[in-house]
């Protein structure tokens, strides 16, 4: 079994990709910091030294690497589901989409300096909305996180993985 957690900054995906993964019993790969192994950089410095689309193909290729393996849990980048190439591989992994609302996003990753793109509430806003039906477009199933616990929320997702398995 193969798992990708996708959803905006701030979701969860990380804590939520470890719970799963302990779970499940699968090695978990947070996709971010597989990156910044790989290239021996951090996203922040990628970003300022190489841009945002130069760091978009580093995410493609990273993706897809970690997708030639099975038995895993992946914890993605928000902004995956930007590139379109990506939503098409996403849709046909089981791929779980955390939504909350940007309220509740943007508290958790305001002034987060580890965060390239977590700037002005306004362009931030903007970034969430621009990507909602992307999320919705790149995944099978989908997870209301608003109010749950860590525990509750991966419990939520055993449950819907039993159904679609
Ligand atoms: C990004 C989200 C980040 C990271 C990069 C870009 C985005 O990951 O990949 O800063 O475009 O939303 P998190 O969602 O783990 O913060």
């Amino acid at each position: 079994m193969r798992i990708c957690l996708i959803g905006f900054m701030g979701s969860g995906k990380t804590t939520i990709g470890r719970s799963l993964s302990e779970r499940l019993n699968l090695r978990w790969i947070d996709l971010d910091q597989y990156i910044e192994k790989k290239s021996n950089q951090s996203i922040s410095d990628i970003f300022e030294k190489y841009g945002e689309a130069y760091f978009r193909r580093l995410e493609q290729g990273a993706l897809n690497e970690l997708l030639i393996q099975d038995e895993l849990v992946i914890s993605t980048g928000g902004g995956i589901i930007t590139t379109p190439d990506n939503r098409v591989v996403l849709k046909n992994e089981i791929s779980i989409y955390l939504e909350y609302p940007f309220e509740t996003l943007y508290e958790r990753i305001a002034g987060d300096s580890n965060r390239p793109l977590a700037t002005s509430y306004e362009s931030l806003k903007e970034r969430f909305t621009s990507r909602l039906d992307l999320y919705e477009q790149s995944s099978q199933v989908r997870i209301n996180c608003q109010e749950k616990s860590v525990n509750e929320i991966t419990q939520e997702i055993l449950t819907c993985l039993e159904t679609i398995s």
